[in-house]
């Protein structure tokens, strides 16, 4: 799925690194070129209008070293204004590159912005997206897979083959009628269909499936094992996941490296991604089901929120044929997925992004210096508009971003007195921030008092999942807490009429977008933002606001217009992959002149 431009870029960028440029002897450069554009696809048999990046939807995948400075030419080809969000990184010092209304000036239609930034000290598979808009509902999301070192050594043997898949629920809807659903207060109701890579499901039954629906075919050799990444892109729908008659090794998820476990199949929730190992150890009699199914909600109505792809030995004597592999069977036992969530850990013995072990860090014996209880509930009316509260507050971005506010030293774009409780009283708009205290050890308790999971997410870190639980949490919980081997990731399920319990250690200087993954949920205002600030007056913990950042709301004087540059009516990207392929070709020139 990886383009050839892209690979092409990177190869040159590579030889450009080691002939001509010396000063770029550090950590290599990753190019990319993308013109985020619609495109009419029907992946349900529904024609409509899907963001695709070059033409490809899903958009290609970023496949990357550990380290290596990652640098994404966006040109927004879409007719509203767009921002990527790089769903895991952690962007070390950099929250300027996160891609979220709190750092960045949204790119206009017709503009193009390039993100540059390193993947620091980071391994493991994640995912980009669009971040406003309600955009992601429509696609414009792809792979970001960050590899290891050759030097540190990887706690499984070198798999046959790398397999990415993103799972999702789909609406046949425009998504420009979707946001308006919901800010006519309106549900959006069950989904068309789950997506697996972009497309419908395989026609495993024909009452439920119309013929001519394109499905995804992954295709396999017998006695391999393959490393699939697995990504819920949905909008809100947490899915099971499963393989028929195959073991799902987990191995990673999110950046860390788990504690080993064969699952049959695994829940995963709205915007987690997951790693497996599976080999392909069946006799081929057939093809295999791959299934994403909608979890906690009654299965009979919801038949058609399935996925279904198909695994192809290249032996195979066969379709696939028969009932899709049977979901978990627990109507009636709501502490199953909740088990299975608590059972994926860290292995603390394997080394991540550096060769000293994950478990080195003894995050069970650091002291906690600040506890947010963040509550959230079923949408509201807050002076006529449908909002989504954390806490009693309903998040609306500012026109400043608040990142650039504080550079700018601007004063009442946000406060900085998110309450670490709920707040009584009525529910109000509002943007108001976390202080996080730089350095410090800060708990979060996650309490979901809405009727559906939802999954939560913080920016720029990596946190412990230290519990979860039905009920309230309260003092007490704490008791229950993992203070071993929690797994350290980036975004975690918390059921409904439960809590989850993280801890995260503020390190990363910046703003930091904290949200619901849910998108409806996430578009109504749930989310804030933790301002992590070094009292210290110093340059060396955060990088400086970059040269190109787009300038906007009260900064909007210090922006300099750009002449739009649709690709349909201009040639400036064309232009540039031209001056490329020159380079390359002086470059090839002077490599084959060279004794
Ligand atoms: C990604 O890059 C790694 C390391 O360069 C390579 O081994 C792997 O085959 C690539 N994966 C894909 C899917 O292109
Ligand atoms: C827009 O793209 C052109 C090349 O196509 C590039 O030279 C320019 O730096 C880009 N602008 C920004 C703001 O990234
Ligand atoms: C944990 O990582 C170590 C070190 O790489 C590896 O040898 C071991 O098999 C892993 N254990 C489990 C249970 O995954
Ligand atoms: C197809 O799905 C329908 C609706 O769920 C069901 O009634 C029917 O039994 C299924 N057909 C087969 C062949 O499984
Ligand atoms: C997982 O399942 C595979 C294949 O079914 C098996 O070979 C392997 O030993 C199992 N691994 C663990 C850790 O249970
Ligand atoms: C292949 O495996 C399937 C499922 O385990 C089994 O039903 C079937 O009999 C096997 N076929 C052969 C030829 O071994
Ligand atoms: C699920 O939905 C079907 C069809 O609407 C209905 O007959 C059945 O009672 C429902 N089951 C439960 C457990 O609610
Ligand atoms: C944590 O707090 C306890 C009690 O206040 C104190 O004794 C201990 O030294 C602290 N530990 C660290 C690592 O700061
Ligand atoms: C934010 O927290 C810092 C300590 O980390 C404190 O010095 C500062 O006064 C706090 N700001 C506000 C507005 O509460
Ligand atoms: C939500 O909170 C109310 C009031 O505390 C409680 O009665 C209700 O059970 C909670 N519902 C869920 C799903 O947590
Ligand atoms: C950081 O500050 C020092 C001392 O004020 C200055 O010499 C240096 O150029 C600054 N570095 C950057 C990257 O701004």
């Amino acid at each position: 799925m990886v383009e050839r431009r892209s690979v092409m870029a990177l190869a040159l960028a590579l030889l450009a690194a080691a002939l001509v440029a010396p000063c770029f002897a550090g950590d290599p450069y990753a190019y990319f070129d993308w013109d985020v554009s619609f495109i009419t696809a029907a992946p349900l048999g529904v024609k409509q209008q899907v963001i695709a990046i070059n033409g490809q939807f899903p958009g290609p995948i970023v496949n990357v070293t550990t380290n290596w400075n990652v640098v994404v030419n966006v040109l927004n080809d879409l007719d509203e204004p767009l921002l990527l969000t790089w769903n895991g990184i952690q962007h070390r010092k950099n929250s300027w590159q996160d891609g979220v209304q709190g750092t960045n000036c949204p790119i206009p239609s017709g503009w193009n912005w390039t993100y540059q930034f390193q993947v620091k000290d980071q391994i493991g598979s994640f995912f980009y997206f669009p971040s406003i808009n309600f955009q992601r509902a429509a696609g414009g999301y792809g792979g970001f897979t960050v590899n290891n070192r050759d030097v540190i050594a990887v706690p499984f043997d070198k798999p046959d083959g790398d397999i990415t898949l993103f799972i999702g629920d789909w609406y046949n809807k425009d998504y420009k009628d979707l946001r308006k659903a919901l800010d006519n207060g309106k549900q959006l109701g069950m989904p068309d269909g789950v997506l697996m890579n972009g497309k419908g499901p395989y026609r495993y039954n024909k009452t439920l499936v119309p013929d001519g629906i394109d499905y995804e075919t992954v295709h396999v050799h017998p006695g391999k094992t393959y490393r699939f990444r697995v990504h819920n892109v949905g909008i809100s729908t947490s899915l099971n996941f499963r393989i028929q008659n195959h073991n799902m090794l987990l191995v990673e998820t999110e950046g860390s490296y788990t504690v080993q476990q064969n699952y049959t199949n695994l829940d995963i929730h709205v915007g987690q991604s997951y790693s497996f190992l599976v080999t392909m150890d069946q006799n081929a009699s057939s093809d295999y089901y791959m299934v994403a199914s909608a979890r906690f909600v009654n299965e009979s109505r919801w038949a058609r929120v399935t996925g279904v792809a198909i695994l192809h030995y290249s032996n195979s004597k066969g379709k696939a044929s028969g009932p899709l592999p049977d979901p978990p069977n627990d109507v009636y036992d709501k502490t199953f997925s909740m088990n299975q969530a608590r059972s994926i850990r860290w292995n603390l013995s394997a080394g991540a992004a550096r060769p000293n072990p994950q478990g080195s860090f003894r995050y069970g014996s650091i002291n906690v210096s600040q506890v947010f209880v963040l509550r959230n509930k079923p949408p509201v009316v807050i002076r006529g508009t449908h909002r989504a509260t954390l806490n009693g507050i309903s998040y609306t971005a500012p026109a400043t971003p608040l990142r650039l506010a504080d550079e700018y030293k601007l004063k009442g774009v946000y406060t900085l007195d998110f309450p670490t409780r709920p707040l009584k009283g009525a529910p109000k708009v509002g943007r108001s921030l976390i202080n996080g205290t730089y350095r410090g050890f800060m708990e979060i308790i996650f309490q979901n008092n809405d009727t559906k999971v939802q999954t939560y997410h913080v920016d720029g870190y990596a946190f412990f999942v230290v519990g979860m639980d039905y009920g309230e949490w309260t003092e007490e919980s704490r008791g229950t807490y993992n203070k071993g081997d929690g797994v350290a990731r980036c975004s975690t399920q918390v059921f409904p009429g439960a809590w989850t319990a993280i801890l995260v250690s503020l390190d990363n200087v910046g703003i930091w977008n904290v949200r619901a993954q849910n998108l409806d949920t996430w578009y109504l205002g749930q989310e804030t933002y933790i301002r992590v600030i070094n009292p210290e007056d110093t340059n060396k913990t955060e990088l400086p606001v970059p040269d190109n950042a787009l300038y906007c709301g009260l900064l909007q004087k210090y922006q300099n217009e750009q002449t739009p540059h649709h690709k349909a009516t201009s040639s400036a990207p064309l232009t540039h992959q031209v001056y490329r392929v020159l380079v390359l070709m002086v470059l090839m020139v002077a490599a084959a002149t060279l004794p």
